[in-house]
């Protein structure tokens, strides 16, 4: 890639128009992509968004170009927070024939758009189904990004086979159970076991499957040192032209562009600018997990009393059933001067800072990543999705984390805080952590298989 200063908009070669699923962790990796495109590649960048977490006035950035699709996601079911449910509204309505039509619409004015440059391709998030359809009629080719990890898109495809062998639907005996063709998942590990429509989710991954298949490219926000074997089974299994791994994409740009969805607290920083190195444990759940009114009491007093320092990221959505979350009485004054609360933190910058020692998190796998890049230990509570996976691989496959299993309790929280931050276990992995943080920056180096796989990845656009 370049390192020249870009050129303006107007002489770019080339425009790309990038459109991801609505979800903070898919909408951060997809712009991390359009930043790296943009800034190292000379691309110009238009964004496709659905009013459905429509990106704020803060997250545009003003070389790029805005463009909303009608999304059909009712208010009750946009309300409701179900994952599942609010994809398959958005795509019910996107590939019924008013919602096809607009999105042809869309597509034929952004890419007849004379004041800009020349539109190469798409990239899209493959769990838009509307797209694939909508992209032939208007002749664009596409390009899709997948935001979670190889393994979990291996996952997706084995996802027949994983019902022919019956490891699913899980029965409860059998959630411990090796998934011997993907090593090393148990069947507790595979992220479908929590969801309780099969056949929704069998119709979704294979659509999703297909979309990629018909793509030229496959983009997955991953690095070859982490996922070595999973990248080589996904290249020989699927019909794509090139499979590229060019993460954590959030460190291929300066710009490092989130969907900022919500307002970062940047005083946590100055907060953390007053501690010792690797002496405050970070603790956050993402943007969907939740707790219930008695898991974060247990949270809340877990902390306090295994005495470490922490920064608590408690989202208005934390607690569910509750409208905001409500703090025992004394935890405030327990821990004052050595916890802090904020409702959304600058994560990577967090996870970047001298001070921070320890990750508690739910194991999605951008916080994964951006743990790993940082070196930072975790100790990993999954709750859905692919989190689970996510987790099996942070302890059995890299060793940079334990999980803390089964309900959450004070005592057993504060036992694994102290085993991360404290003792000599937690050592050893933080030394791993420390160990692995290497590797990843020799991905990143201008010669690393990330800035390569990101100059492939340019090329191939440059010559559509
Ligand atoms: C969801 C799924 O839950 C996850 O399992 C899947 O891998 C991606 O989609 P989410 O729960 O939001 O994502 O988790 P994660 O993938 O970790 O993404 C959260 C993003 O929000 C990260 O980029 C993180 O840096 C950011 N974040 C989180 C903040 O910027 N501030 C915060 O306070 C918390």
């Amino acid at each position: 890639c370049s390192r020249t200063s870009p050129p303006p908009p107007q002489q770019r070669l080339r425009r790309v128009v990038v459109f991801p699923l609505p979800f903070q962790g898919h909408i951060n990796p997809m712009l991390q992509l359009a930043d790296a495109l943009h800034d190292a590649g000379g691309l110009a960048i238009t964004v496709l968004h659905t009013a459905f977490n429509a990106p704020g006035p803060a997250a545009r950035r003003p070389e790029f170009q805005f463009v909303a699709v009608h999304d059909g996601v009712p208010d009750d079911v946009a309300a409701s927070g179900d994952v599942i449910d609010i994809i398959e509204a958005m795509n019910t309505a996107m590939e019924a024939d008013e919602g096809s039509a607009a999105l042809r619409d869309v597509l034929a004015s952004v890419i007849t758009d004379e004041d800009r440059p020349p539109v190469a391709c798409m990239v899209f998030d493959a769990n838009l189904l509307a797209v694939p359809a909508a992209t032939a009629a208007v002749g664009l080719k596409t390009m899709v990004l997948r935001s979670a990890s190889a393994a979990c898109l291996r996952c997706l495809m084995a996802y027949p086979m994983l019902h022919q062998k019956g490891y699913l639907p899980p029965q409860e005996s059998k959630l411990y159970m090796p998934v011997k063709e993907l090593p090393p998942l148990r069947v507790r590990d595979l992220f479908y076991s929590s969801w309780s429509d099969q056949e929704k989710m069998r119709n979704l991954f294979a659509r999703s499957i297909e979309a990629m298949n018909t793509s030229s490219c496959l983009v997955i926000n991953t690095l070859d040192v982490l996922e070595t074997t999973e990248l080589d089974r996904i290249r020989d299994e699927l019909h794509i032209p090139m499979v590229l791994a060019p993460g954590p994409l959030h460190k291929l740009s300066s710009k490092s562009t989130g969907s900022r969805l919500r307002e970062e607290d940047y005083d946590c920083i100055k907060w953390l600018d007053k501690h010792p190195p690797e002496s405050v444990l970070y603790v956050s759940f993402g943007s969907l997990a939740s707790l219930d009114a008695n898991e974060f009491l247990e949270v809340a007093w877990g902390l306090a009393t295994s005495g470490h320092r922490f920064l608590w990221v408690v989202r208005a959505d934390s607690v569910r059933g509750l409208d905001g979350p409500d703090f025992p009485n004394g935890f405030g004054a327990t821990v004052e001067g050595r916890g802090k609360v904020v409702g959304w933190a600058p994560q990577q910058e967090v996870l970047a800072h001298r001070a921070v020692g320890g990750f508690w998190t739910h194991s999605g796998w951008n916080s994964t990543l951006e743990s790993i890049v940082e070196g930072i230990p975790m100790i990993c509570s999954p709750q859905f999705a692919d989190q689970m996976m996510n987790t099996r691989y942070v302890v059995k496959i890299w060793g940079v984390g334990f999980e803390l299993e089964g309900t959450l309790e004070r005592d057993k929280i504060e036992k694994a805080i102290r085993k991360l931050m404290e003792e000599r276990e937690g050592a050893e992995i933080r030394e791993r952590a420390k160990e692995l943080k290497k590797k990843v920056a020799n991905c990143l180096k201008s010669s690393g298989s990330s800035h390569i796989a990101i100059d492939t990845l340019m090329k191939h656009i440059l010559s559509m």
